[in-house]
């Protein structure tokens, strides 16, 4: 049963599309080192760096606890804000601290040749047994692995700690591009007829252009005096992080959706490599938003989540008992910001709706009632159209999964997102 509360804030979602937040026109998405490595459903940055200008001001703290591949703390750095972020994804902190950490363009030059260098002395005669995860075969033909494997020998010896993190993260977005990965799917699966390319060159080609990414950006933060500005990465549980009680200005975030994107399945090729998993399944599980959540328990304490868990329940039980899971978990996420945030501090969402077997799932409007229940007061939302070719609009209507154009259980999903902009009552 909805309650007045709920009603009030379904109200709130009665927006029409804003014109202001859609971007659709705006300059690359991948300026200074916002381009590193792919990531799904990461931010525009001129989304972050509109609500940075809009509720923070200079030297305030910004928080996000979905930090991804760090896009909300590029941008504070940029403008001049402290930020902390966190995220449970090994991957996204290691993206995330080459992307935050500039580096002097002549340290950085000296580096890269003495790697670049040492790549024309690999003899595959001389290699020795690469002992790693058994799914490295089953994804990289033997010439790739022998390869990466020389190229993560040389890069874990580097000493500087700011120049291993750039350069694992350049190896790192190559994978796919090197492995049998299908080069279009998010999803695990192997391409029988790709045309898989070389490791070293794709390797080079990368690191140049990041290097050309990080003059700009070290060149940027100099010249306005921002060099040095606090900003941290951790990897943590969104629902329990170690950031400081009271101590942030605005939370700037955008969770994973309810079982949309398996982001440990999706960066298992750099997950294999790097040695951040050894057990796929454990890995899995502290992901919010799982499709292999194994949750039992139906009860939630969000009226407007009970309202789509009861729509859910009887097509399809397991995906109820996915859909109570998600926000029971997003429950304990608001009430961690909560803690997090500085009375009257701000958080804003960045957050879509989903269809998953014909039920809407309104993840925005379940969210904006827990950050009610929580002690915030909803200032605003605004809906925004997200320009069709930043995102997939194609989803498996059965599992409400991102698909391709080929699956015969596809359907369009139009592309809008919420932004929840709440404050914490002081
Ligand atoms: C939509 S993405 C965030 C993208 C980010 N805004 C960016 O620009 O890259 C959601 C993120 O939540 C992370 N995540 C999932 N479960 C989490 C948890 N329990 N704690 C912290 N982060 C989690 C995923 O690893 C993913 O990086």
């Amino acid at each position: 049963m909805l309650t007045n509360n709920s009603n009030h804030i379904l109200d709130k979602f009665q927006v029409s599309v804003s014109k202001d937040w859609a971007f659709s026109d705006s300059r690359s998405t991948n300026n200074l080192t916002h381009g590193y490595h792919r990531y799904p459903a990461k931010f525009i940055p001129q989304i972050v760096q509109k609500l940075i200008e809009t509720y923070t001001v200079e030297g305030d703290k910004i928080v996000d606890v979905f930090a991804g591949c760090g896009t909300t703390l590029v941008e504070s750095k940029i403008h001049g804000r402290r930020s902390e972020g966190v995220d449970i994804n090994p991957v996204a902190q290691l993206i995330t601290k080459a992307k935050i950490n500039p580096i002097n363009p002549r340290v950085l030059d000296t580096e890269i040749k003495k790697v670049l260098l040492a790549i024309k002395s690999f003899n595959p005669a001389n290699d020795k047994m690469i002992e790693k995860h058994p799914r490295i075969d089953y994804w990289f033909e033997s010439e790739a692995k022998q390869k990466i494997a020389f190229l993560y020998e040389i890069i874990l010896d580097i000493e500087k700690e700011k120049v291993r993190d750039f350069l694992l993260c350049g190896l790192s977005n190559i994978f796919k591009n090197c492995s049998k990965w299908l080069q279009s799917s998010t999803k695990p699966q192997v391409d029988p007829d790709k045309k898989i390319s070389e490791v070293f060159f794709s390797f080079e080609f990368q690191i140049k252009r990041m290097q050309k990414k990080n003059n700009e950006f070290y060149e940027t933060l100099k010249a306005s005096g921002l060099l040095r500005s606090s900003c941290s990465i951790k990897l943590a549980d969104a629902r329990k992080t170690k950031i400081r009680s009271n101590s942030a200005n605005a939370i700037i975030t955008s969770p994973p959706y309810v079982t949309s994107y398996e982001y440990a399945d999706i960066h298992q090729l750099t997950g294999y490599w790097f040695d951040y998993i050894s057990d796929i399944t454990s890995f899995r599980k502290d992901f919010i938003g799982t499709f292999y959540s194994n949750n039992r328990d139906f009860e939630t304490q969000v009226p407007i989540a009970r309202d789509i868990v009861d729509k859910m329940m009887p097509i399809s039980k397991k995906k109820a008992g996915e859909i109570a899971n998600y926000f029971n978990d997003m429950y304990n996420v608001a009430k961690e910001m909560h803690r997090i945030l500085l009375p009257g501090g701000v958080v804003c969402l960045v957050i879509g709706n989903t269809m998953v077997k014909d039920v809407e799932i309104k993840s925005a409007e379940g969210f904006a009632e827990i950050l009610s229940q929580q002690g915030f007061e909803i200032e605003e939302v605004i809906k925004r159209e997200i320009p069709t070719k930043l995102i997939p609009t194609i989803r498996d209507t059965k599992t409400g999964k991102f698909t391709t154009l080929d699956n015969k259980d596809k359907k369009f999903v139009y592309p809008e997102e919420f932004i929840i902009i709440g404050r914490k009552l002081v």
